[in-house]
């Protein structure tokens, strides 16, 4: 992918309660898609709908997704599911590490084995980060570091542009517009993110690598963020789940 397109994802979560519903976000979504010259779209569904609704999508309008993925591809693992799984039910990407996960007790080792796992089977990883709260001495912002190393050790830097980092601060999760952070904070953090990147690969190669940001996105403050945030696009939540406000993000990073 190159570069200079865009990316904006969408987060589902355990959302909307049936197939049918799904079906029908998604063709929303997916009519509009003509509209969109420089702007990928990947849905992450809940894993149960991700081949249902690529049944409905012969185009490959857009990208699917999985919220989650379990490290190993085939074996005695009860309820998970490996990459290799995923990519036969049709995903193209995969969340690795969401707040919501890590909070289930998640540590950045098990990201980390998730990340090299799904990258190596072909999957494009979204790796999210993001600290639970600021402090003034700055505390944060090793806890982003140590979050980007420990979740990125290994992985081979000949497939970078296979990885996505969204930037995800908990606190501004599931929350109003107006919380959101605001565009020139999030061009503090998208920096701070790059020079971290650039004492771990070259600046040919940090350069492969796309930043979104996370955290109550709609379309009142998506251009702020996109525009002044200098960030390469968007994970969304609960505005993914209306086509309409979903398409309306959208537009505004297309036009950005
Ligand atoms: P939100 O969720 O947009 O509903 O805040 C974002 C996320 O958790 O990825």
């Amino acid at each position: 992918m190159k570069k200079d397109r865009k990316l904006v994802v969408g987060n589902w979560k355990m959302n909307p309660g049936t197939l049918e519903e799904a079906k029908r976000i998604y063709g929303g979504i997916k009519k509009k898609k003509a509209l969109f010259s420089h702007t990928d779209i990947v849905m992450c569904p809940p894993s149960i709908f991700i081949a249902e609704l690529k049944k409905t999508d012969r185009n490959k309008d857009l990208l699917l997704g999985a919220q989650n993925v379990f490290h190993e591809n085939i074996g005695a693992f009860t309820g998970e599911i490996g990459p290799a799984l995923f990519r036969d039910s049709g995903a193209e990407y995969t969340l690795v590490g969401h707040s919501e996960r890590r909070l289930r007790g998640e540590s950045d080792e098990d990201i980390n084995k998730k990340v090299n796992s799904a990258l190596k089977e072909g999957l494009k990883v979204i790796l999210c980060i993001g600290e639970k709260e600021r402090d003034l001495e700055g505390e944060y912002l090793s806890f982003i570091k140590n979050q980007l190393r420990v979740g990125l050790d290994k992985v081979n830097k000949k497939i970078l542009s296979d990885v996505v980092i969204a930037y995800e601060p908990v606190w501004a999760i599931g929350k109003s517009d107006s919380e959101a952070m605001k565009g020139k904070d999030v061009h503090e953090m998208a920096i701070f993110i790059r020079k971290t990147l650039s004492e771990m690969y070259s600046p040919q190669e940090v350069l492969e690598i796309k930043i979104l940001y996370g955290g109550s996105v709609s379309a009142l403050n998506a251009q702020d963020i996109v525009g002044e945030g200098y960030v390469d696009g968007l994970l969304v939540g609960r505005q993914s789940l209306s086509a309409e406000a979903f398409v309306e993000i959208i537009q505004i990073v297309d036009n950005l």
